[in-house]
C-alpha cells in the first residue's frame, strides 16, 4: 500500500504520524511511505532519518496526498488537507469531529474513508489510541503540579518529596482511571502522600492492587473530598463520565477550604473540567489563580512532550496502519470491529452513531 505522513499544520503542533521506526517496518513489509519534508523536525526526526528508513521525502503536503492512499496524521485535517482529500483516500487520525459540525461537513464532502483515533475500541471496552495521551498528561500533571508547589512558580514554597524530618506534600488524585493511576505512580516515585479518590469500587480495588496500600484508595464523594481539602497540598482533577461534561467536583466556595498556595491541576479539563472555577490555558500561560488557589488547566498537556507522545501513540497505531496496508482497508475494517469502531465517515456518509446523533441535533 503507498502510505504518507505530513507535517503537523496546527498551531503548536510538533507530533508526527509515523517514526522512522515504523516507517523502516512498514518499508520492510513491502509497501511504500511518502513523509513531508520537516514532518519530524519539531522532534529531532531529520528528514535523512525517515530517508534512511526507506520514505520518500517530498516537498510538500499535496504531494503525500497525491501520493498515498492511507494518510497516517495526529491531529484532524485543517480546511487545506480536507480540500486535498480524494474518495480513494483513508485518513488514520483523531477527528474529534462531535465538537466539529464543519470538519465532519468537510469530509464527508470529500467521499474519503475517515477513520478516528479516539473512537477506536479494544476488547476491554477501553479506548486504547486515547489512554497513551491520558498517561503523558497524568504523569505530567504531578510534575507541573510539584513544579507550581514551589516559590518561584507562585506556590507555598513546598517540596514535593519533603526531606527527612519534614513531611511530603499530600496530593489528592480524582479519578483512578488511566491518567490518574499514571498522575499516582509519579507521586509516589516523588515520595509524596498520595490518596485516590472514584466512585467505581473495582477502580479503588485496582489502586489497592497496584499500589500494594501505599495509596489511601477512599469513595469519591462530595463530603469525602471537602474532608480532605484542608490537608490537601495537591489536587488532580483526572475524572471522566464518557460521553458527558466533568463533573464539578471542587466548586468555588470549596477553595476556601484548602492552603493558600495549594495547586490544583485540572487535566479533565478537555471535558470541561472538574472544578467549577477552571477555565482552559494554553502551555504559553499555564496557570491562573482563584482565591489563592493555582489552577493548571492545560487542555492539550501532551503537547508539552511531543516526542514522548510521538512514540506512544505511534507503538498503538502502528499496528492498525500494519493490518490496513497488509490487507486493504476493506478488508481490515471488517475483519475487526475495533478498527470498525473507528470508522467515522465513509463516501459521504457518517458512519459514527455518536457523531450522527450530534450532527442531527446541531
Ligand atoms: N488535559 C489534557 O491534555 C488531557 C490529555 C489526555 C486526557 N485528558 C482527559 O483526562 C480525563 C480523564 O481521562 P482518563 O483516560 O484518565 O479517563 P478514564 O476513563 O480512564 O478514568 C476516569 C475515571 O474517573 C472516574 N470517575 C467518574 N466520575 C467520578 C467522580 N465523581 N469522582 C471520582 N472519580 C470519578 C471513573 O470511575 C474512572 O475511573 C478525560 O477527560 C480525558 O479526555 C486530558
Amino acid at each position: 500500500m503507498r502510505i504518507g505522513t505530513v507535517k503537523e499544520i496546527k498551531t503548536l503542533e510538533f507530533r508526527v504520524g509515523l517514526t522512522p521506526e515504523g516507517v523502516r517496518e512498514l518499508t520492510a513489509q513491502g509497501h511504500s511511505v511518502v513523509v513531508e519534508s520537516g514532518a519530524g523536525a519539531g522532534i529531532g526526526l531529520a528528514d535523512s532519518t525517515y530517508e534512511d528508513a526507506g520514505a520518500r521525502v517530498v516537498a510538500s503536503a499535496a504531494a503525500v496526498f497525491e501520493n498515498s492512499e492511507l494518510i497516517v496524521k495526529v491531529k484532524e485535517p485543517q480546511a487545506s488537507e480536507i480540500a486535498m482529500l480524494r474518495p480513494d483516500h483513508t485518513l488514520f487520525t483523531y477527528l474529534h469531529l462531535a465538537a466539529d459540525p464543519e470538519q465532519t461537513r468537510g469530509l464527508m464532502k470529500s467521499d474519503a474513508t475517515c477513520i478516528a483515533y479516539e473512537t477506536i475500541t479494544d476488547a476491554r471496552g477501553g479506548l486504547p489510541l486515547l489512554a497513551p495521551m491520558s498517561q503523558v498528561a497524568g504523569r505530567m500533571a504531578t510534575l507541573v503540579g510539584a513544579q507550581f508547589l514551589l516559590k518561584p512558580s507562585g506556590g507555598r514554597g513546598l517540596l514535593m518529596s519533603g526531606v527527612p524530618g519534614v513531611a511530603p506534600a499530600k496530593v489528592g488524585i480524582l479519578g483512578a482511571g488511566v491518567s490518574g493511576m499514571h498522575a499516582a505512580e509519579i507521586a509516589l516515585g516523588m515520595r509524596a502522600d498520595v490518596t485516590m479518590f472514584d466512585i467505581s469500587a473495582e477502580r479503588l480495588a485496582a489502586v489497592d492492587a497496584a499500589f500494594g496500600g501505599a495509596v489511601t484508595s477512599i469513595h469519591s464523594s462530595q463530603k469525602s473530598i471537602q474532608d480532605f481539602l484542608p490537608q490537601a497540598d495537591l489536587m488532580i482533577g483526572c475524572v471522566l463520565v464518557a460521553g458527558a461534561a466533568a463533573p464539578k467536583l471542587i466548586r468555588r466556595g470549596d477553595l476556601k477550604r484548602m492552603k493558600p498556595g495549594a495547586v490544583l491541576v485540572d487535566v479533565a479539563i478537555d471535558q470541561g473540567g472538574c472544578f467549577e472555577t477552571s477555565k482552559p490555558t494554553t502551555h504559553d500561560k499555564p496557570t491562573f489563580t482563584v482565591d489563592n488557589i493555582i489552577h493548571y488547566c492545560v487542555a492539550n498537556m501532551p503537547g508539552a512532550a511531543p516526542l514522548t507522545s510521538t512514540y506512544a501513540l505511534t507503538a498503538v497505531t502502528l499496528p492498525f496502519v500494519q493490518r490496513m496496508a497488509a490487507h486493504g482497508v476493506e478488508a481490515a475494517l471488517a475483519a475487526d470491529p475495533h478498527l470498525a469502531a473507528g470508522l467515522n465517515v465513509k463516501a459521504g456518509r457518517i458512519t459514527h452513531p455518536a457523531v450522527q446523533a450530534i450532527m442531527e441535533a446541531a
